[in-house]
């Protein structure tokens, strides 16, 4: 068979890696980068560090609104796609660049297949769930990481087959864990030493864009005794700088670039606790065996904190604190999302779409 695989910004290459690898083993893959992250550290970096095969297209489309951004997208995955006839599409998560593939392939011949489909926040306003709601709806082949995100789909008068994978990004945790809790590799950010800091990361629209929510982090971060390295999106960077909070930041916190994927999971794995708005990191946390606070007031990783191994605090920074200070231990870890086979079930199920049934 003949996929294109559509990523875009830095988890998707991380989704793509364990998958990728998977696809090109006995079919023919056709990657597109959409460029909706170009920097060498939020792109580039991963490409090298995990050997992800170059990809065939670079569509270049870079930072705009969502809108324009969008619609340049689609305009130009169309035109790929009407070149290639792949038998399938297959997207990533819940990304401008997930949507646009989604709506383009929604309208040409090939089967859409959806990686980590299901996921609901529940909250209408946060772009994600706009992306993933309409994307689900869009797909042929609803590929979820537990029986959770599968029921939010037989609930939604979905039209396409859900087959429960696992998450992929188990996979690519499990593909580099000797690199990564290899004890003589030195921590890629000098002065820490294990457990005895914290890590944090801090992107998403709701806490960069309200001052208030960004301002209340901060406070957050710093009531605790030891240090906290924030490896910066350029969203936040830029957010911190337009607020007037940057130097407030600066003094409080260790702000870093972004560093490339198993510097970030060595990090992780190191850290007394990790503070976080990002959906990657609160699952890879759990398979690190760190424990999550999660600056959000909603998520859609629900199993972690059923489990005890996240908690949910927003933007208040007494709740951040406290969390982060808290040393109870914790229950023993379930198996949550699969057992790091999602990448060959992914495959699986696309071949089985294939070969059983005609496109609807
Ligand atoms: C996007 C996704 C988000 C995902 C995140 C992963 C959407 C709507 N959002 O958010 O779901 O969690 O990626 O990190 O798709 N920028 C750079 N260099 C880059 C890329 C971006 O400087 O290589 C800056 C630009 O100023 C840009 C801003 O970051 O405007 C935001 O980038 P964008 O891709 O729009 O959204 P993210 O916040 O990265
Ligand atoms: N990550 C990284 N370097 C960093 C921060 C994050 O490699 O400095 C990785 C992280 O391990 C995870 C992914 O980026 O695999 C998560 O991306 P992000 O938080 O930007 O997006 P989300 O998961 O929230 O969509």
């Amino acid at each position: 068979m003949r996929i294109c695989s559509v990523v875009g910004a830095r988890p998707q290459f991380v989704k793509a890696f364990p998958v990728s690898r998977r696809l090109r083993a006995n079919h023919e893959e056709v990657l597109i980068h959409t460029g909706q992250h170009y920097d060498e550290s939020l792109s580039g970096v991963f490409f090298e560090e995990l050997d992800i095969p170059e990809p065939e297209y670079n569509l270049g489309v870079g930072s705009a609104d969502h809108a324009p951004q969008t619609a340049e997208m689609m305009r130009l995955i169309d035109e790929v796609i009407e070149a290639e006839s792949p038998d399938a599409v297959l997207v990533y998560g819940d990304t401008n660049s997930t949507l646009a593939a989604a709506l383009v392939a929604a309208k040409r011949e090939p089967i859409l297949a959806h990686v980590e489909a299901g996921l609901r926040s529940g909250k209408w306003s946060m772009p994600e769930e706009v992306n993933r709601v309409l994307t689900d709806h869009c797909s042929d082949l609803l590929l979820t990481p537990g029986e959770n995100a599968a029921e939010n789909l037989r609930d939604g008068g979905i039209r396409g087959d859900v087959v429960v994978t696992g998450d992929v990004m188990y996979d690519a945790v499990l593909a580099v864990r000797d690199r990564v809790l290899d004890g003589d590799a030195p921590l890629p950010v000098p002065g820490l030493r294990p457990d005895a800091y914290a890590l944090a990361t801090v992107h998403r629209a709701s806490n960069t864009d309200d001052p208030d929510r960004l301002a209340g982090i901060l406070d957050g971060l710093t009531g605790v005794d030891i240090p906290v390295v924030l490896p910066l999106h350029p969203r936040t960077e830029n957010a911190l700088r337009e607020h007037g909070l940057y130097d407030r930041a600066a003094a409080k916190v260790r702000l870093v670039d972004p560093v490339g994927y198993v510097e970030f999971l060595q990090l992780l794995a190191n850290a007394s606790k990790v503070a976080t708005d990002s959906g990657g990191v609160q699952k890879e946390a759990f398979y690190l065996d760190t424990p999550c606070v999660t600056l959000r007031d909603e998520t859609e990783w629900v199993e972690t904190v059923e489990a005890g191994w996240n908690v949910l605090v927003g933007s208040d920074p007494d709740r951040i604190s406290r969390a982060l200070f808290d040393r109870s231990e914790l229950p023993p870890k379930p198996e949550l999302y699969g057992g790091g086979n999602a990448a060959d079930l992914t495959v699986s199920a696309i071949e089985t779409r294939l070969a059983d049934a005609p496109d609807d």
